[in-house]
């Protein structure tokens, strides 16, 4: 059975790295290391070339980990049909699906079909997507993914004028009370974490800060969770 995100309170940190910045040689062992170094979550890249200009791994990968490591495995799908292979990533192992807005699939249709698999369901948007775009969806969906950079590509430089966005969809949330984690996913590190936990986020990808980070991965995932006294709960 999938693990459910929503045993999680909105207003905790959780860290969830991202395997694109990993080494790929070593892609088990690494997997184990950053959830031994406190992550909660493994951020799962899928990109198809379609929907973003790049392909990363897909369900193969994700089967062969999820033999290994039993985090929750928070799969971000940048493929333009999730609808059409959503059974195929539940299977591999898929505890938690985001999809695109920008994706060819209807939106409802999809979240339905991520829900009727026992997993639970997120809609991404590209930055230059406005937040009402997923307002209609918020109340069937336990995670919004916020992109701070154009998906693609891991390495990139956090875009600031995307943190207004983060606190619009945390008021709307309290606004309508709705059970729903706020995501943040581009170029977060310890020097940008502050300002998106700051604006309501509360589940924290990151790539490089965590898998590269200088002082190694306990260093990364401890700079993510340090921002945990700059979440504001009454936003
Ligand atoms: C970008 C991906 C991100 C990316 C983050 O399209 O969705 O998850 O790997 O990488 P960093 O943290 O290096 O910006
Ligand atoms: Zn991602």
């Amino acid at each position: 059975m999938p693990q459910d995100i929503r045993k999680f309170q909105q207003d905790k940190i959780l860290v969830s790295p991202s395997i694109l910045a990993a080494d790929f040689c070593e892609l088990g062992k690494e997997c184990e290391e950053v959830v031994a170094a406190g992550a909660e979550m493994l951020h799962l890249d899928v990109m198809d070339g379609k929907m973003v200009p790049n392909i990363s791994f897909g369900v193969p990968v994700i089967t062969s980990l999820r033999k290994r490591n039993q985090a929750i495995f928070d799969v971000h799908l940048m493929i333009d049909r999730p609808l059409f292979y959503t059974p195929a990533f539940v299977k591999a192992g898929a505890d938690h699906i985001t999809f695109h807005v920008e994706s060819s699939d209807d939106p409802l249709k999809t979240i339905e079909c991520i829900h009727s698999h026992g997993c639970t369901a997120g809609m991404s948007l590209r930055p230059g997507t406005p937040a009402e775009a997923l307002f209609p969806y918020l109340d069937k969906l336990e995670m919004v993914l916020v992109m701070t950079v154009e998906p693609g590509f891991g390495g990139q430089s956090f875009m600031e004028d995307q943190v207004p966005k983060i606190a619009a969809f945390r008021r709307e949330i309290l606004r309508r009370g709705l059970q729903c984690h706020i995501e943040v996913d581009g170029g977060v590190s310890g020097k940008t974490v502050e300002k998106v936990v700051a604006a309501g986020a509360n589940v924290l990808v990151a790539g490089t800060a965590v898998f590269r980070h200088p002082e190694g991965m306990v260093a990364g995932v401890q700079a993510l969770r340090d921002a945990q006294d700059k979440f504001d709960s009454a936003l």
